[in-house]
């Protein structure tokens, strides 16, 4: 297969290329930053918003050049520079997708993944949401993906374009948080036990959140790719690794850094939010559909991104 992968410098996308790579698969990176991508992809670097001369912008001619068999739309802004320029998040995220489903029906391509996001729900939804659950976000980029989830349905229903969505939890990666994310903290625990010595929560320790460990994300990804379409009963599936409370994120870091200095200082507005969000993702649909099941629970993603962090340090 050959996979055209947007936003494939990003922490999802560069592990994503390096998975396929290491199946077989031709890849090509297409990024508006010219980070390292795995060797041996091809890199592009061009941006999936409009041109101001082409209908479906630069995206629609590398389509075209390289016919891939999927495109894995990665790229976005994230939260919380979503919130910041707003402008760019409308064209990134909305354009971006239009451009890449716009490609998908004009060439005829086969797959189109897309990464959504429990951001999609607001606050106040109750402890559980399932695929089908109210999405009335917060924030302006869950409302760019509410809107791509529905983009991508409609032109799977109306076009044929194989749409594919997984709808995922705060993801944990050993990278920086997206700035100004209220779930920044979930990256920042590891990475301020690891570089700091420790770290100050300003979230309360009762509150639970829906995590994912970000190989799970990739292999998540290519699951449903790889899902024969007779097995899917819907366009978009809800993806959990696990839920712990942020008590029990602590003591797991703990566990294994006993000297950690861990401590909580709740800051209400943001502790606020983070308490009102959905603690749990109900995947049972993507478990039925197409096999879905976490690799990792809390302890292997506590043992998994601190080792990734520590080898990092080490190496750097
Ligand atoms: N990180 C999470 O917690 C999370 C959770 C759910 C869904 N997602 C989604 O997964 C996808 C990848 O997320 P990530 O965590 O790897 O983010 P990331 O910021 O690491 O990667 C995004 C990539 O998109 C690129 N990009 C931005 N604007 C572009 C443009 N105009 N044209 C081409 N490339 C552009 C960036 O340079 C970056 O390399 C995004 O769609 C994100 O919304 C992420």
């Amino acid at each position: 297969m050959h996979a055209l992968i947007t936003g494939g410098a990003g922490s999802i996308g560069s592990r994503l290329a390096a998975a396929l790579i290491e199946r077989g698969d031709r890849v090509t990176v297409v990024d508006v930053r010219a980070d390292p991508v795995a060797p041996s992809a091809s890199f592009e670097r061009a941006d999936v918003r409009v041109g101001e001369t082409q209908a479906a912008g630069f995206i629609d001619g590398i389509v075209a050049e390289t016919r891939p068999d999927a495109i894995f739309h990665l790229a976005s802004l994230l939260s919380g520079s979503s919130e910041t320029d707003s402008e760019l998040a409308w064209r990134v995220n909305l354009d971006g997708i239009r451009n890449v489903l716009e490609a998908a029906r004009i060439h005829g391509l086969g797959r189109v993944l897309f990464p959504s996001s429990v951001a999609t729900f607001g606050m106040g939804v109750g402890d559980t949401v399932t695929d089908d659950s109210p999405q009335w976000p917060a924030g302006l980029y869950g409302v760019t993906k509410v809107l791509g989830e529905r983009l991508g349905v409609y032109y799977y229903q109306r076009f044929g374009v194989d749409f594919r969505c997984v709808r995922l939890s705060a993801m944990v990666a050993p990278t920086a948080p997206a700035a100004g994310a209220a779930s920044a903290f979930v990256c920042e625990l590891y990475i301020g036990a690891v570089r700091d010595g420790g770290y100050t929560f300003k979230v309360y320790p009762h509150s639970r959140i829906p995590l994912v460990w970000v190989d799970d994300v990739v292999g998540s990804i290519l699951q449903l790719h790889d899902a024969p379409a007779n097995q899917l009963s819907r366009r978009v599936y809800q993806v959990m690794g696990s839920n712990p409370t942020v008590q029990e994120m602590a003591d797991a870091v703990r566990r294994r850094m006993p000297d950690v200095k861990l401590g909580f200082d709740p800051d209400p507005v943001p502790a606020g939010v983070v308490d009102s969000w959905a603690s749990s993702m109900d995947d049972t649909t993507a478990r039925a559909d197409w096999g879905w099941a976490p690799r990792f629970d809390l302890e292997g993603m506590t043992d998994a991104v601190l080792a990734e962090l520590a080898a990092e340090g080490s190496a750097g």
